[in-house]
C-alpha cells in the first residue's frame, strides 16, 4: 500500500479539461451554482466516475455521491470531495481540485486493482461558494442538518429575482431523488488549495489543516430618503449611500483593530435607485467577518452594531443589521488530522499545521463525521480570482497525501 502512487499528469489533465467549462478570457472559470455550465461540469464528473466503475447517486439538494465498493460492503465509507461551483471570477482549482483529487484516488486504486476494506465515496457538494445563492456551503450544510431541505431549495438568486436554487437545480436535472444526509461515513477528507499565502511563504508543500476559523455574515439595509440631487440642500439629505460608506469604512477598521487574524469584508453592495442625479434612498450591503476565536467574533459583532447605529444617527438614516450566517471556529478530528500528517511525513513532503481561513464543506461535514483537510499552496496566495494558479507538483503531492490518508482510514 505504501508504494501506491497517484498519476499527477492525469490529475492535471482532468483539472485543465474541467477548467474549460466556463473558462474566462483571463484564464479563470465562471461556473456558478446550478447554471448550465454547472450542469456540464457535473455531467463530465459523473461520466468520469462511471467510467471508473463507480455507482453515482444524486440527492435532493443536488449533492452527487460516486461510490467505489469496498471489501466490506456494510462498512461506512471513507468520503472525499469538494465543490464544482465557482465564484463569478473564480479560478481553476478552488473546489474542483478536491473533487478531481478524489477521482484520481479512485483511478489509482483501479489501476492497481487495489481493494480497500471500506468503500470510497467522492462527493460534489452543491453551492459551496454562496455567490449565486447565499449563504455558502448549502449542500453540505443541509447534509449535516444545519438547515432543512426547504431552506436550501428556496435560496434566492442574488441577482435574478424569481429564481431559486431548487428551481435551477431541477432545470439542470440535478434535483435528485436521494434523501439528503445520513450516509454512513467513517471519515471525510477534503483536499483544497490554501487560498492564502502561508504555505508558499513558509516553503511548505502540504498544509495539515487542524481546523477552520469561524465566520459571521450580515446583511445590512440602510434606508434614507430618495430626493433630487440638485434642489436638495446638503444639510437636508438622508443619503443612504453616505451612511453606508461610513459603515463600510467601519467594517474595515474593525478588521484592522482586531489583529492579528481578524478579516472583515464588504463584497456586495446594491444601491437604490442607482441613478446619477437621485440621492440614494436605500443601500443593501453584506459583511463577512472571520476570526479563529469565537469571543473576538462576538466583539466584532458588537463593534459593527455600534458603528451602524452611530452612522445611521449621524446621517438621519435607519440601518437594519441582520446576522445572516454564522459558524463557530471548527476544530477537525484528531485521528483524521494525524492520518494527513502521517501521510505527508511518509511521502517526505515539507509540511506544517495550518488553520483554514476559508469556509469549506469540511466545516459542516465535521459535525457528522470525523473530518480532516489537506492544503496545497497556490501562487501568491491568490484565490477567488481568475489568476488563481498552483504548481502541478504541489497538486500531485496533495493528492498523494489524500490517497494515503484515505487508505489509512479505509483499511484501519
Ligand atoms: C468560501 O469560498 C469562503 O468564502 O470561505
Ligand atoms: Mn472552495
Ligand atoms: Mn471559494
Ligand atoms: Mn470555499
Amino acid at each position: 500500500m505504501e508504494n501506491l502512487r497517484i498519476d499527477g499528469e492525469r490529475l492535471w489533465a482532468s483539472l485543465m479539461e474541467m477548467g474549460r467549462i466556463g473558462a474566462t478570457p483571463k484564464g479563470g472559470v465562471c461556473r456558478l451554482a446550478a447554471t448550465d455550465l454547472d450542469r456540464q461540469g457535473r455531467d463530465l464528473f459523473v461520466r468520469w466516475c462511471e467510467e471508473a466503475g463507480c455507482t453515482v447517486v444524486v440527492d435532493r439538494i443536488g449533492n452527487i455521491f460516486a461510490r467505489r465498493p469496498g471489501r466490506n460492503p456494510d462498512a461506512p465509507a471513507v468520503m472525499t470531495g469538494s465543490h464544482l461551483d465557482t465564484q463569478p471570477t473564480g479560478g481553476r482549482f478552488d473546489g474542483v481540485y478536491g473533487v478531481l483529487a478524489g477521482l484520481e484516488v479512485v483511478r489509482t486504486l483501479n489501476d492497481a486493482d487495489y481493494q480497500t476494506e471500506a468503500p470510497i465515496e467522492i462527493v460534489v457538494w452543491t453551492n459551496e461558494e454562496g455567490s449565486r445563492f447565499s449563504p455558502a456551503m448549502v449542500g453540505s450544510g443541509i447534509y449535516a442538518g444545519v438547515w432543512d431541505l426547504s431552506y436550501g431549495l428556496e435560496r434566492p438568486d442574488n441577482n435574478e429575482p424569481g429564481k431559486t436554487l431548487g428551481g435551477e437545480l431541477a432545470a439542470i436535472g440535478y434535483a435528485g431523488p436521494e434523501p439528503v444526509g445520513g450516509r454512513p461515513t467513517k471519515a471525510y477528507f477534503e483536499a483544497h488549495i490554501e487560498q492564502g499565502p502561508i504555505l508558499e511563504d513558509e516553503e511548505k508543500v502540504i498544509g495539515i489543516v487542524t481546523g477552520a476559523q469561524g465566520q459571521r455574515w450580515y446583511e445590512i439595509t440602510v434606508t434614507g430618503q430618495e430626493a433630487h440631487a440638485g434642489p436638495t440642500p446638503m444639510k437636508k439629505r438622508r443619503d443612504a449611500l453616505v451612511a453606508s460608506a461610513r459603515m463600510i469604512d467601519a467594517v474595515n477598521r474593525i478588521g484592522m483593530a482586531n489583529q492579528p487574524n481578524a478579516c472583515a469584508t464588504v463584497g456586495f453592495v446594491r444601491v437604490s435607485p442607482n441613478s446619477r442625479n437621485t440621492i440614494p434612498g436605500q443601500v443593501f450591503f453584506t459583511v463577512d467577518f472571520r476570526h479563529p476565536v469565537d469571543a473576538v467574533l462576538t466583539k466584532m459583532d458588537e463593534e459593527l452594531r455600534a458603528a451602524c447605529a452611530t452612522f445611521a444617527a449621524e446621517t438621519g438614516t435607519e440601518a437594519e443589521v441582520k446576522e445572516f450566517w454564522y459558524f463557530p471556529p471548527t476544530p477537525f478530528d484528531a485521528d483524521c488530522v494525524n492520518a494527513v500528517r502521517e501521510a505527508a511525513a511518509q511521502a517526505q513532503f515539507p509540511h506544517m499545521d495550518i488553520i483554514s481561513g476559508a469556509g469549506h464543506d469540511a466545516v459542516y461535514m465535521a459535525r457528522v463525521a470525523p473530518t480532516g483537510m489537506i492544503f496545497v499552496p497556490c501562487a501568491d496566495g491568490i484565490s477567488h480570482n481568475e489568476v488563481e494558479d498552483a504548481k502541478p507538483s504541489d497538486i500531485a503531492a496533495g493528492c498523494e497525501v489524500l490517497l494515503h490518508a484515505m487508505l489509512r482510514s479505509a483499511n484501519g
